[in-house]
């Protein structure tokens, strides 16, 4: 196993052992707890939680610190998870049946406005103010606010552009931005705060998870469309089905001639497409280079992230980070 990912696997650890305490299988209505518990034990990357921790170390903060928020942004992360795979109609996540399909769509909802307000309760109460000055555990509070507020309105654009004839790569970039690399950006950003970074450490971490989310849903993307879906562990085919304007959409239409246009829109939104005009659209979006041309945005915004840390002194800590960006470019899931 790489340094990374004993790394990876070893905060997943702590923070798995954190959210177990804070969302309790055993409560009362427990249909509630084990809903919003099914996806969290299904398993999952954990790269939220890594990034706050690693950044919390990087500007030379204790891990134990960042770890009521770490395991939160890993709770909101979920959050987003159960109701976006209620929009998106998604029956499967990490391998196993999305939360709605298991219990229905208001089981779904409700067990993410439990672990919504879960992300507050934990940092509130188990970030120790003796260690973490309050007014940086109120700039946490108040970045997951605004990172989430952002992050609904990408979801919104994501939902409005399916039935938008034309979306350009400036509409989808801000759509990704929101509904992604918000996210990414505060786990680096809070990671930083909780670890005594200075404010141009903290903006210059920003950056590092801002464009490495970028480039992560680029290749999210890509990978819904050619990744195998064992490997993957969610849907494959399905944003063609559901009509998602990802970058690969908006480059092939663009690109595409006026009859090759014609058959990407016949099957693009069209929920009843069988996997042989998947298949075919697929094919079509190769031979417009619209695959290698997200490929080369997504590696473009790699290093930009990777450069964002250059002020940063050289260390394991740094180095992993720069292997988490290189990573976020190779994933196969
Ligand atoms: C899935 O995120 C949602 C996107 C932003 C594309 P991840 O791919 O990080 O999901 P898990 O947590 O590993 O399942
Ligand atoms: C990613 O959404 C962002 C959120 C879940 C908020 P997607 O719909 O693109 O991601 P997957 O493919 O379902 O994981
Ligand atoms: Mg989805
Ligand atoms: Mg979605």
């Amino acid at each position: 196993m790489s340094r990374l990912s004993s790394e990876i696997s070893r905060s997943a650890d702590k923070v798995n052992k954190f959210i177990e305490t804070v969302v309790d299988l055993e409560t009362e209505p427990k249909v509630l707890y084990r809903a919003a518990r099914h996806i969290i034990d299904a398993g999952g990357k954990r790269l939220r939680p890594f990034l706050v921790l690693k950044t919390c170390k990087l500007v030379g903060g204790n891990e134990e610190d960042a770890l009521a928020a770490a395991s939160s942004l890993e709770m909101l992360h979920t959050f987003t998870l159960l109701h976006d795979d209620i929009m998106d109609q998604d029956e499967k996540r990490r391998g196993v049946p999305s939360v709605h399909t298991k219990w229905g769509v208001p089981i779904a909802i409700v067990a993410g406005d439990l672990l919504f307000a879960k992300v507050y309760e934990t940092i509130t109460k188990y970030t120790d103010p003796k260690h973490v000055k309050p007014k940086r555990i109120l700039q946490v509070i108040e970045e997951i606010s605004k990172a989430t507020i952002v992050l609904c309105e990408g979801q919104t654009r994501d939902m409005l552009f399916e039935d938008k004839e034309t979306v350009s790569e400036e509409e989808y970039f801000r759509m990704i931005e929101g509904k992604t690399a918000a996210l990414f950006e505060i786990s680096s950003r809070c990671g930083g705060l909780l670890g005594g970074a200075t404010k141009s450490q903290v903006k210059r971490l920003g950056e590092f998870g801002r464009y490495a989310g970028v480039a992560f849903q680029v290749i999210d993307d890509i990978l819904a469309l050619t990744a195998d879906e064992k490997v993957l562990k969610k849907p494959v085919g399905n944003d063609i089905r559901e009509g998602k304007r990802t970058l690969i959409v908006v480059y092939a239409l663009k690109k595409a001639s006026k009859g090759q246009r014609q058959k990407i829109l016949e099957t693009l939104g069209n929920q009843d497409a069988s996997a042989e005009q998947i298949r075919e659209t697929i094919s079509l979006f190769e031979s417009l280079d619209a695959i290698a041309y997200a490929k080369k945005l997504a590696d473009k915004y790699i290093r930009k992230s990777k450069k964002a840390l250059s002020l940063f002194p050289e260390g394991p800590d740094k180095e992993d980070l720069l292997n988490l960006a290189d990573l976020i470019f190779a994933r196969q899931n």
